[in-house]
């Protein structure tokens, strides 16, 4: 359990730079600053995002919300994926995809918002039972 208690902080703490260096990341495409072309700008958050993900997989391994154990219990996980997604699709778009800055800023927008979905359902982790969807 003690591993547990270091990789849950390990994923946190990732999770804080992937968030930061996002804005960080975006701050910069918006006020066309030539850092977002250094080296470690383009490579550290594949590190990060990498750590973070693999410390998330071993939380499931590890942990009480595996779908085997508890199936219910592994719903709100499956939201985050899906929002995961659009953070992550969002993300590009808002960081290279998009051509206009009004693009960037819609992408960049969407992809905030999806990050305040993932972190209340990291932290709250509703059961989504008796959400109006699932009847
Ligand atoms: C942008 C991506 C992600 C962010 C920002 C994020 C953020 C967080 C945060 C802040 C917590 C701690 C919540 C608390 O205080 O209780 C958490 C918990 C957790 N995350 Fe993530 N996460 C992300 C991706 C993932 C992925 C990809 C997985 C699985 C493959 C995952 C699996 C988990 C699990 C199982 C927990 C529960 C730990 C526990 O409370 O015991 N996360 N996440």
């Amino acid at each position: 359990m003690e591993y547990y208690q270091l990789i849950k902080s390990i994923h946190i703490v990732t999770a804080i730079f992937s968030i930061g260096g996002f804005l960080l990341r975006s701050w910069w495409v918006v006020n066309h600053s030539l850092k977002t072309n250094l080296v470690a700008v383009k490579v550290l958050p594949h590190i990060n995002d990498t750590l973070l993900l693999i410390a998330g997989i071993l939380l499931v391994y590890w942990g009480p919300y595996s779908p085997i154990a508890e199936p219910l219990s592994f719903l709100w996980l499956i939201a985050k994926w899906i929002f995961l997604l659009v953070y992550i699709v969002a993300g590009r778009f808002a960081l290279k995809q998009a051509k206009t800055k009004q693009g960037k800023l819609n992408a960049m927008i969407l992809a905030l918002t999806s990050i305040l979905i993932i972190l209340i359902l990291a932290i709250y982790k509703p059961l989504l039972i008796g959400w109006p969807i699932l009847g």
